[in-house]
């Protein structure tokens, strides 16, 4: 396995077969996985070749996002997600632009150069209200970039929302499998829309995220090979990992959580095939386990996205059972995430932190 891994570092890509190797030969190891350091699993053989090519790229920075979950609104039902549109469990709510743009005005003094727009599919913020909220955000914070993470839409949508100043979009694919996309959703999504989307996204010259959840009910092995394939040709500038968390709420609630383990292992791939992604360590990841976050940056990740959401509705955001929400996650505890990330090590950063291939 570990010449496998040398390969992926030489050529940056390994056919079906040798990835499914990988994954399988990982699996049966699984035990001896953690921790990570003085250990000759392959998790840890990955790791420190992902912390290698993380250091010659980035050295010991991690980029921070402020994120604004602004709307938990959703017209989608996708059977895992907490803020799909039958669930009538969650309080929804809407923060209008001038809530929005405090919380910039918030994350902004914190020292956030970049702000990321995270909400469900809420058809109340249509072209025209998207519109001037990134106009205003890019009028009061021309030093930022901003991220747009709101799903699915049109070539044109998403062409005046760049022209109106959005740098880079999230959105994750899933799984790169159609049949496995299709027991994840209904029927009115469709996998093929979501690959155009992401196409077009990158047409457009956004920096852009794909990603999939770890984990996440019915995913195999193939279907995580055929992600790892799928990134490899997309060559996204972002690539949000995270395990699958079941919510109590969502037809997935008695579903099994996606590993720890397993989702460190990707974060280390993607970096090793992808050196110049950002690479979040997410939120998901802190909720798994204490220190789950720190574990993703000591496996390549080199961004986190605190929150800067009001405290009033993080409540109201919950995709899946669990998530930290307060303490850490919260952007107020910036500092307590810069002596977390200190202790092992990184160095909180107040940059854009764009792409490589985007520097400005
Ligand atoms: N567990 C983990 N991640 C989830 N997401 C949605 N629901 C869940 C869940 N139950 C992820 C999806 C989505 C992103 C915003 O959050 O991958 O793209």
């Amino acid at each position: 396995m570990k010449k496998l891994i040398d390969k992926l570092e030489k050529e940056k890509r390994l056919s079906f077969d040798e990835w499914k190797s990988i994954i399988v030969e990982f699996r049966k190891e699984k035990d001896k996985a953690l921790p990570l350091f003085d250990n000759d699993s392959i998790l840890s053989y990955a790791s420190e070749k992902a912390r290698k090519i993380r250091l010659e790229n980035f050295g010991n920075k991690i980029y921070i996002r402020g994120l604004i979950e602004f709307t938990n609104y959703c017209k989608n039902d996708c059977y895992y997600c907490g803020l799909r549109k039958s669930n009538k469990d969650i309080e929804r709510y809407r923060l209008d632009e001038n809530i929005i743009l405090k919380c910039c005005e918030k994350g902004y003094q914190l020292g956030f150069k970049t702000f990321v727009l995270q909400g469900g599919e809420d058809l109340y913020f249509n072209d025209d209200r998207m519109e001037s909220i990134i106009k205003n955000i890019k009028k009061n914070f021309p030093d930022c970039a901003l991220t747009l993470s709101v799903g699915e839409k049109s070539f044109e949508t998403y062409e005046k929302w760049k022209n109106a100043g959005a740098d880079r979009y999230l959105l994750r694919h899933e799984t790169a499998d159609k049949k496995h996309y299709s027991t994840l959703h209904p029927e009115s999504m469709s996998f093929d829309n979501r690959m155009e989307c992401l196409k077009n996204l990158k047409k457009l010259g956004y920096q852009t995220g794909c990603g999939i959840m770890v984990g996440s009910p019915f995913q195999t092995v193939e279907c995580i090979v055929e992600d790892l394939m799928f990134m490899e040709k997309f060559q996204p500038e972002m690539v949000g990992i995270g395990p699958f968390l079941p919510q109590h709420s969502t037809p997935f609630c008695d579903k099994k959580g996606g590993s720890l383990e397993e989702t460190l292992l990707l974060l280390s791939l993607v970096r090793i095939m992808l050196p110049k992604a950002l690479l979040p360590s997410t939120t998901a990841l802190g909720t798994v386990k204490e220190g789950g976050r720190e574990l993703g940056i000591l496996c390549g990740a080199n961004v986190v996205m605190p929150n800067l959401s009001p405290l009033e509705f993080r409540e109201n955001y919950l995709l899946y059972d669990n998530k930290i929400c307060t303490g850490d996650e919260a952007a107020e505890s910036l500092k307590s995430l810069e002596k977390n990330m200190k202790n092992i090590g990184y160095e909180i950063v107040k940059e854009r932190g764009d792409s490589p291939f985007f520097k400005k």
